[in-house]
């Protein structure tokens, strides 16, 4: 009996096993089907959506991808790219919307992002400055961007997690650069008052660029190379893009800067080399931006007036002095736009003088409150941002006889006879530094580029609508007077519709660009 017994329940025991595999491949393949059908409709809907936007084919440039693993606002696992776009390719950029896929070492993850560009509201330029936003994966370690047939890998940056000094001031893009000048006044104004300098270079004439490249590395101040978009593989005919961006693409830069100083800095502030600011009333920018943003939800920038100066320059490093500049100074025009100072935590991309994105932020305030406030950029009445942009080389032995007033209050001092002295130190002491010595002896004692450059913008500047840029200029390089040029190793993803994405790594300077280029 025993062995019969046996028998049986090994047979029924065969006879069992197939069928619960049997059952549970078929539940796994149901539920995969069921999953996939409906990611599947989800992304045909996006697609579609989408694919009505899309107009043509055409180029965009990534300058730099972030990835935040907190961020206090972009929030976290947040995906931060700072690009420059041609428009025409979709119907409007800032409502359409681009795939990202972030993949760590277990799982990979696509979401999709979206997109805010930040541009002159009076310039027709056919590219513009493009933020790309989206939150993806812990410890993302690849990073990808979609197109119509495609994706490209992009190199991933991170952003910084401390800042030198909590005010940073970005510099913008240095352009055929030679007023070594109005470098050596802005390191030691913002070293008086309490800002880091982080300077974007382009285009420089070769002894200046060695200083800013050695105080660079001494840890005085952040360089930083910034390039031109240039593609190296296309599909079709293309518009230039640095013919049909703004000058130089500060917007892109300033974007760039306030995404790596987002979580370091208390405040940022975009400004040009030449452009000073005296924190009147405060002891330092700290001081005086904590106290025009009054505790206020509301502001969104600081936003100074920019006043011309008129004033001289000296080509011996022995005869510089932010008194005697200051002294000899007259005012000239108020510029149409101002330059804005901000909250990083309050901004997530910027145009050049101004973010066109943060003002249409609303903001609740109390739970009371039915209609939403917006942000508003407050505009500062009592302090103006002052641009000693055209200084004229002068021969005279001319000294500091006044103290200089705050040209918009008669009798306000823009600052202490005791500041002056110490910033005139400072400029004494860092041309004395041993490892500047070989530059400093070496520095232009005459411009050359920036005089033909200033020519041609300023006939551009003056006819509506145009897209201001040099490369409308047939400007001439002198074999003289060389030039280091920004350059790096241009990539071009497949050509994609509607956008082919391009970047660049491993960045370098040359002397074989010209200034210009
Ligand atoms: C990868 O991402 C997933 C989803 O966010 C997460 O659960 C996982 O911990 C991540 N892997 C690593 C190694 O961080
Ligand atoms: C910045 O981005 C975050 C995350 O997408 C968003 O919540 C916030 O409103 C944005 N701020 C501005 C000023 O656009
Ligand atoms: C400037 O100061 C120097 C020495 O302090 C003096 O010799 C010179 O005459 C002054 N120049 C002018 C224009 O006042």
């Amino acid at each position: 009996m025993l062995p019969k017994t046996k028998n049986w329940k090994q047979v029924k025991s065969q006879l069992r096993l197939p069928w619960a595999i049997i059952f549970l491949v078929l539940s796994f393949v149901c539920l995969l089907f069921w999953v996939f059908s409906g990611g599947n409709r989800e992304d045909k809907l996006f697609y579609d959506e989408i694919a009505l936007m899309e107009l043509g084919e055409e180029n965009a440039f990534i300058h730099s991808a972030y990835f935040f693993e907190d961020s206090k606002s972009l929030g976290k696992n947040a995906v931060a790219i700072v690009a420059t776009m041609h428009r025409g390719a979709v119907t409007d950029l800032d409502e359409y919307r681009i795939k990202i896929v972030g993949t760590n070492s277990t799982k990979r993850l696509v979401t999709e992002a979206k997109l805010s560009t930040e541009r002159d509201p009076d310039e027709s330029c056919e590219y513009t400055t493009v933020l790309i936003q989206t939150n993806t994966l812990n410890s993302m370690s690849k990073l990808e961007i979609e197109s119509r047939n495609g994706l490209v890998v992009l190199p991933i940056q991170t952003p910084k997690q401390e800042s030198p000094k909590p005010v940073v001031f970005c510099i913008a893009p240095l352009f055929a650069a030679e007023q070594w000048q109005s470098f050596l006044m802005q390191l030691q104004v913002t070293k008086k008052f309490g800002a880091h300098l982080h300077v974007y270079m382009m285009t420089m004439v070769e002894y200046y660029y060695q200083m800013v490249r050695e105080l660079g590395e001494l840890g005085v101040i952040s360089t930083q190379p910034w390039l031109s978009p240039k593609f190296s593989q296309v599909g079709k005919p293309f518009l230039e893009p640095n013919r049909n961006a703004e000058l130089r693409n500060p917007a892109a830069a300033f974007t760039d800067c306030l995404l790596q100083y987002k979580e370091a800095a208390q405040f940022i502030g975009f400004m040009e080399i030449e452009d000073l600011l005296f924190p009147v009333n405060a002891q330092s920018y700290y001081e005086e931006f904590e106290r025009e943003y009054e505790n206020s939800l509301q502001i969104s920038a600081l936003y100074y007036q920019i006043m011309e100066q008129q004033s001289v320059k000296f080509s011996s490093p022995e005869q510089q002095s932010l008194g005697v500049l200051l002294s000899n100074a007259k005012s000239g025009e108020v510029f149409k736009h101002g330059r804005s100072v901000i909250r990083p935590e309050r901004f997530n991309s910027t145009w050049t003088y101004f973010s066109t994105q943060a003002e249409n932020q609303p903001v609740i305030l109390s739970e009371e409150q039915e209609e939403p406030h917006y942000l508003n950029r407050k505009k500062i009445l009592t302090n103006a941002v002052l641009r000693f942009k055209n200084l004229e080389y002068s021969n005279e032995e001319l000294n500091a006889t006044v103290i200089p007033m705050n040209p918009l209050s008669s009798d306000q001092q823009l600052l202490k006879e005791e500041h002056i002295k110490e910033i005139d130190e400072g400029i004494k002491e860092t041309l004395l530094l041993p490892t500047l010595q070989e530059y400093v002896k070496r520095l232009p004692t005459e411009d050359y580029y920036s005089t033909k450059l200033r020519d041609c913008l300023e006939i551009q500047k003056h006819k509506k609508g145009q897209c201001v840029n040099t490369k409308h200029c047939n400007l001439p390089n002198n074999a003289k007077v060389p030039c280091r040029h920004s350059d790096g190793l241009y990539h071009s993803g497949r050509v994609m519709k509607p956008y082919t994405y391009h970047f660049v790594t491993e960045y370098y300077f040359t002397r074989n660009l010209g200034c210009y280029e």
